[in-house]
């Protein structure tokens, strides 16, 4: 039962229950997500929602007012958009399409959840290594040229932080029959929207965007993302899967979220302030410490490498109570790898003092 816990970050329930601690005495610095709590318009969404029918009704099945916001929003047509139950309930149903057109190439280190999503479907698919090397000059072009039926594309790339150009990633659509392009993280990343393929869907039949609203509010526990796509593929998936995949909360809040684009521009700029003081900060300090290169991410998680194994910051969840990704589930890397998510000042100093406590 503990396969999806060795291939995902966020497992504090689990980790606190072998500790015997509360959850809430752990530094998550496993999953990227926001540290801050969610927009207080959240919390009286979800209240209203509680408090009038809603509950006893069931959501909308075509999801309208939510595919009209989110359409809105990135200026699309509303038969382009489905919600889904998280990102990576649509992963599955990329996945599908992805076994009918042949061989997926994915990129090692990689997202594990496109070959779990291939798996449902006993797709084939093959990994190709990426060159760890990161640009000082940011986006990067995408460094990889292969011949296959579909390709899956991280932009930017978890865990390595690499932000792709749109340039380089349009060059692709000529390449491969299916393009998926999981924008997951991108509307975290300052000024990163001007690299997203959503505005090239509209022409490209063999392109699929898949984003998610976890990360940039905070909210994994709501599970709220959607894909973006010509209508006829978004038509078949809404037919293939259950008639309800996101509750009514889920549906309320993010109708609420997207529609409000004000609050909405307000709520990323902050995200992107934050990112941009403390990403460079946490990179420097960890660069620091001794054995350790930090290296440069356009987004909220860095990754982290020495020479030799980092297996003694185990003691930083044992010792600490921080939980970091270990990297040896990640195709490609080791135990001399690790990746760390971007806090809060107070608590991106609390990882720096543990870890020269471990290492020195
Ligand atoms: C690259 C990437 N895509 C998708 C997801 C899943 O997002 P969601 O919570 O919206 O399902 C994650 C979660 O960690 C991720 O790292």
């Amino acid at each position: 039962m503990n396969s999806a816990n060795q291939t995902h970050g966020g497992n504090i329930t689990e980790e606190a229950r072998k500790l015997r601690i509360k959850e809430s005495n752990i530094l998550d610095a496993s999953a990227s997500i926001v540290p801050f709590p969610p927009p207080k318009s959240i919390h009286h969404c979800l209240l209203k929602t509680f408090s009038g029918t809603s509950l006893r009704k069931y959501p909308d099945c075509t999801y309208q007012n939510f595919r009209e916001a989110i359409g809105r929003w990135h200026g699309i047509h509303p038969s382009m958009v489905l919600p889904g139950n998280g990102a990576a309930e649509l992963l599955t149903w990329a996945a599908r399409d992805a076994t009918e057109k042949g061989t997926s190439i994915l990129i090692a280190p990689g997202f594990a959840d496109y070959a779990r999503a291939l798996n449902c479907w006993n797709g084939k698919y093959r990994y190709i290594h990426l060159p760890l090397v990161w640009s000082s000059k940011t986006p990067q072009t995408f460094p990889l040229t292969t011949n296959s039926n579909v390709i899956w594309i991280t932009n930017p790339h978890n865990p390595t932080g690499q932000l792709w150009s749109r340039a380089s990633l349009e060059l692709l659509l000529q390449r491969h029959s299916l393009v998926i392009c999981d924008e997951a993280f991108l509307s975290l990343v300052p000024d990163g929207e001007k690299q997203s393929l959503v505005p090239l869907v509209e022409n490209n039949s063999n392109l699929i965007v898949i984003r998610s609203l976890t990360k940039l509010f905070a909210v994994a526990g709501l599970r709220l993302g959607y894909a973006i796509s010509k209508a006829e593929r978004l038509y078949r998936w809404q037919n293939w899967r259950d008639p309800w995949p996101l509750n009514g909360l889920a549906d309320a809040v993010g109708i609420m979220l997207m529609n409000d684009h004000k609050k909405l521009q307000k709520w990323t700029n902050k995200v992107h302030s934050w990112i941009l003081k403390e990403g460079p900060w946490l990179q420097s300090k960890l660069s620091s410490l001794p054995g350790i290169r930090a290296h440069p991410s356009a987004t909220n998680f860095l990754l982290i490498e020495s020479e030799n194994s980092l297996l003694q910051l185990r003691a930083l969840l044992r010792k600490h109570h921080i939980l970091v990704r270990e990297c040896a589930s990640f195709e490609g890397l080791g135990d001399n790898w690790l990746r760390i998510s971007l806090q809060k000042k107070k608590d991106n100093k609390r990882i720096i003092l543990a870890m020269k406590n471990i290492l020195n």
